[in-house]
């Protein structure tokens, strides 16, 4: 593997302050968008951290990247060099020995060289039987991939994480992983001895154990990464969070770029795609946003590819997510072009703070049940469930079911999370 060329920009090349009008719903995004930046700037290099100094309405970033493929790696804070793109997996349950394991083969065999699980996906067997497939048809060996599973949030004290791992290595069926992330850091299971800063000694234990190459987070705020490093030996290697145009998650990437964590981005690809689990009215067309449509123009590529380049070009690692062949493929070739600075930025201030993914009981439960996970442990049962809306006469999601592939189960599934 091939480093990337990974640097801390240590400045910030723009500033532009975006206006603090709430906006609440998808509707007012697409609507005001174009209202909402009031002022371009260029400002003067700045050394205090990110995020906590400057005025909160100053957006940057602080990493640049000169990746040229797939594999070419970025170095992790422990040495490590992790490859600077990931295929995600989480999906349907039932789907995933028909879609899941042959996408993963087939994401190895295009070049991917990172795969993203997690046992609470209950993917990962699949995500095994397709990387033990590349494997077998000499594709790759082991040493050549980067294998990223995270602990499931039942685990809440520092015993019950060695066991945890131990686990997902005989599903995944590998001798050790390369990074083992604390999934969340909340305690959804309402367990009395939950906390963060015990659950990552038990990480530290598995790193000890050689049972994974790097440890670090996922959904990690500052405050939660302040206390590991504060209160642990160990720096994260990473921090997995979410990242896409309308959630551009500038504070906390910079906060964490700062101080070495590596960013991976989860849900690359926000609302411009279906998100049938949130209750959002109405449902976005798909790609449409026309500053990722103009640049896709000038450099002869989709708006899917630009969004992901600019997140390799701000020093982040994608985790695009696709069983569809077609679109393995087209999320890895973004590397035969980098954005300017000022592109990179320009996408960054698409921000509207609005994410995808909520770790709230309601909305959680809604994608819990979506995925296949009902009653999971027992928690995401409860008797008043949530209806998912979903407007199956919209372009985009109609588009979608003309794809085929995953979406197609849909059309057969009672949109009705737990009905007992
Ligand atoms: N750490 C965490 O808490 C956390 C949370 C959420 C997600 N994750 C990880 O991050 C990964 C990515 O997030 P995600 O799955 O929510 O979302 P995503 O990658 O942003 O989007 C996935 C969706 O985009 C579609 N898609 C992919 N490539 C496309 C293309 N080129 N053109 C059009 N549509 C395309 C996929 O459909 P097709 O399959 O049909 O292509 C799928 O419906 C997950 O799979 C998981 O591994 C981690």
């Amino acid at each position: 593997m091939k480093s990337a060329g990974i640097a801390s920009r240590g400045l910030v090349l723009t500033g532009v302050m975006v206006c603090q009008r709430p906006i609440t719903g998808l509707r007012r995004l697409q609507g005001e968008r174009g209202g909402c930046v009031e002022e371009v700037q260029r400002r003067e290099p700045v050394t205090e951290p990110a995020g906590l100094c400057r005025a909160a309405s100053v957006r940057a970033f602080e990493a640049v990247s000169t990746a040229r493929g797939p594999g070419d790696t970025i170095t992790l804070n422990d040495g490590n060099q992790m490859p600077i793109l990931s295929l995600g997996t989480v999906g349907i349950v039932s789907i995933a020995d028909a879609v899941l394991t042959p996408a993963v083969t087939y994401a190895i065999e295009s070049g991917y060289r990172q795969l993203d699980t997690a046992a609470i996906y209950r993917n990962e067997v699949q995500v095994g039987n397709g990387i033990a497939e590349a494997i077998n048809r000499g594709v790759v060996s082991r040493e050549d991939l980067w294998i990223t599973t995270k602990l499931h949030p039942n685990v809440t004290s520092r015993e019950g994480v060695v066991p945890a791992i131990r686990e997902s290595l005989e599903r995944l069926q590998v001798d050790y992983i390369d990074l083992y992330l604390i999934h969340v850091p909340f305690n959804l299971f309402d367990a009395p001895d939950h906390d963060i800063v015990n659950i990552w000694k038990g990480m530290e234990d598995a790193k000890a154990l050689n049972l994974t190459r790097s440890i670090g987070v996922s959904n990690f705020d500052i405050n939660q990464i302040n206390r590991i490093l504060n209160e642990t030996d160990t720096v994260p290697a990473v921090n997995e969070i979410e990242v896409n145009p309308t959630f551009s998650n500038v504070d906390i990437v910079s906060y964490c770029q700062k101080r070495s964590i590596t960013i991976l981005a989860y849900a690359p690809f926000g609302f411009m795609v279906q998100r049938p689990f949130v209750l959002y009215d109405p449902p976005l067309s798909t790609f449409e946003e026309p500053i990722l449509r103009q640049l896709a123009r000038k450099y002869g590529k989709i708006p899917s590819q630009i969004f992901l380049r600019s997140l390799v070009d701000r020093g982040i690692v994608p985790i695009p997510r696709s069983t569809n062949f077609r679109h393995i493929v087209s999320n890895m070739n973004i590397f035969d072009f980098q954005l300017t600075s000022e592109e990179v930025d320009a996408i960054i201030q698409l921000n509207v703070d609005d994410k995808v993914y909520s770790f709230d009981p309601e909305p959680l439960e809604a994608m819990m049940s979506y995925y296949g996970y009902p009653n999971y442990h027992g928690f995401w049962s409860k008797p008043n469930s949530l209806k998912l809306t979903i407007n199956h006469s919209s372009s985009g999601l109609r588009s979608r079911l003309d794809d085929g592939q995953s979406l197609a189960l849909m059309k057969s599934r009672t949109l009705v999370s737990n009905q007992e």
